[in-house]
């Protein structure tokens, strides 16, 4: 006998677990099932995927303690503030952050029993199709039950991207799951991918006491942002201590009783060793379909491994669709959740839709780097003509109220019809104030309009306000 639902998600990460609550939300009976690897020790199963069990919400938790002692330590005395020499109790800086994520899991449990989301606690993996003509119904196995569904959401995420030689045991050498619960600072601490995991939990352990040296393959330093940005970042990284190699190239990587050593190359084709008490790998993130049988039925994957999708996240299945880390595009919770609600809405025969142009990126580091839209580099390489405005936090009274001047926010718009193309910055609270960029990028808005509309002061959002008018170059406080 076996169960039957009109939609069945698999995998209960943020895509997931929206499309599911969205989905019931419009009226469908949904279940959601989670093959469970962060399940708690009474095999309970924990939702969240990825973001809230070994992703964005424990790293923010980390980030928010070192921050905290590094102000401590080094930034309340300015202030006239004398707290002596600052110590951390890493267990207790780890308990708390695993107090957050239990929290948050069992939240989404709460959310599915309010919106009648069938929680399924088990590994899905396509059978076949069964049904009668005309109300065919995809087959599942989870765990040992068979589930039936008239459409499948597969949300099954990402894992991390292992070097090849080199063992992750999650002890000594980590991926994203080890870097989050090191249980003592280490005194040195090597990276290998000066990424986005890299940048953030680097920061974490640089900020606690560790000498923090950061191994990049690339011959430019986060190449991803705009060029100002990443300059600056590694100007202020740098300052701080992160130690960045870019351009290299890793050899053996072996495992001691001292800790880890790493052969590389670096730029010149010198050959390097750096010995280490801990390595964290983070090198990229790869799609996960592991144990999905996705070629039992058909489903086409791309070069990438990514299940193919169109636009609204369509598979080459009928009733089939994919969203999340496991399709193209950037790897982020808010993008997963925009997916997720699209499709559910598509399949209620709304209009779901998913601006990919206006997705917001944010490290977490300190000053924090956003961004949305376009880099100058990309404008640039495609040709388009634009105007830019630069403003420093620096010249802003709350920033230097808050003792936080560093950065600047920089702001394109089209030269020919001053539409915002991208707006970039790195500052204190990046990952709140980008928000406006978003906004007035969805709206369709110029420089001018940002430009016209009243900003609270003192506040740094008003750095984004002069940013605008010095698109026109006519900033009133620079
Ligand atoms: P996932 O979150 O990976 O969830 C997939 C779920 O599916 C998992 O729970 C998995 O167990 C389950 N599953 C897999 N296969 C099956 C199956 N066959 N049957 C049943 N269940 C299955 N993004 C941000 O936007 N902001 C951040 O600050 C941020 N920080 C991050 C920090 C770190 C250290 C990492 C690693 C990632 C971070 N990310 C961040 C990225 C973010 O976590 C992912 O983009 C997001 O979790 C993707 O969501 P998803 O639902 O597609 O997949
Ligand atoms: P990443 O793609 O951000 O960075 C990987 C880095 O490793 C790149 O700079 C790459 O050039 C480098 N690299 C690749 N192979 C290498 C090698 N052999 N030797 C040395 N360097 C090498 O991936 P990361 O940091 O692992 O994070 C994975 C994903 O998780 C991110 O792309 C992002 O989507 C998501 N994430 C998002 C966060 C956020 O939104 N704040 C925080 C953390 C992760």
């Amino acid at each position: 006998m076996s169960k039957q639902f009109d939609v069945l998600v698999v995998g209960g990460g943020p895509g997931g677990y929206v499309a599911a609550i969205r989905a019931a939300q419009l009226g469908f009976r949904v279940a959601c099932c989670e093959s469970n690897p962060y399940a708690d020790p009474k095999g309970e199963p924990r939702l969240g995927g990825t973001c809230l069990n070994v992703g964005c919400i424990p790293s923010k938790a980390l980030l928010h303690t070192s921050h905290l002692f590094e102000e401590a330590g080094h930034g309340f005395a300015d202030q006239g503030i004398a707290v002596g020499t600052p110590s951390i109790d890493v267990g207790r800086m780890l308990s708390r952050k695993d107090g957050i994520v239990r929290q948050l899991t069992s939240g989404i449990k709460g959310l599915f029993k309010k919106n009648k989301v069938t929680l399924l606690n088990g590994h899905g993996a396509f059978v076949g199709r069964g049904g009668e003509a005309g109300k065919e119904v995809w087959q599942l196995k989870v765990g040992e039950e068979l589930v039936e569904a008239r459409e499948v959401i597969v949300a099954t995420g990402s894992k991390p991207r292992h070097l090849p030689g080199v063992p992750v045991d999650n002890e000594i050498v980590c991926d994203n799951t080890g870097a989050l619960s090191i249980n003592a600072v280490p005194k040195k601490l090597a990276v290998i991918g000066a990424g986005v995991i890299g940048l953030e939990m680097g920061s974490v352990w640089r900020r606690l006491g560790a000498e923090v040296t950061i191994l990049e393959a690339l011959p430019d330093f986060l190449g991803v942002a705009d060029v100002d940005v990443a300059k600056e970042a590694a100007k202020v990284f740098t300052k701080q201590g992160l130690k960045i190699l870019t351009g290299i190239e890793i050899g053996d990587v072996k495992i001691s009783q001292k800790g880890v050593s790493i052969d590389y190359t670096d730029n010149d084709g010198g050959e390097q060793k750096l010995d280490a008490d801990r390595l964290i790998v983070s090198i990229g993130r790869v799609p996960n379909t592991d144990g999905l049988d996705a070629d039992k039925v058909g489903l086409k994957l791309n070069a990438r491994g990514q299940i193919d999708v169109d636009a609204h996240c369509r598979t080459n299945l009928p009733g089939v669709w994919a969203i999340g880390d496991v399709v193209a595009g950037p790897m982020l919770a808010h993008k997963a959740m925009e997916e997720g609600v699209m499709v559910a809405e598509i399949m209620a025969g709304q209009a779901g839709h998913c601006n990919f142009d206006t997705i917001p990126w944010v490290i977490y580091t300190s000053p924090e780097i956003a961004w949305v839209g376009k880099t100058e580099q990309q404008l640039k390489a495609d040709g388009v003509a634009y105007k830019a405005g630069k403003i420093p936090f620096a010249a802003n009274g709350r920033a230097l109220g808050m003792g936080d001047p560093t950065g600047f926010v920089k702001m394109l718009a089209c030269a020919k019809t001053d539409r915002l193309l991208g707006v970039h910055i790195i500052g204190a609270n990046a990952s709140e104030l980008i928000s406006e960029g978003v906004v007035a990028m969805e709206f369709g808005a110029s420089s001018e309009d940002l430009a016209r509309i009243c900003h609270a002061h003192p506040t740094l959002s008003e750095v984004v306000h002069e940013a605008a008018l010095a698109c026109d170059k006519r900033p009133l406080h620079f």
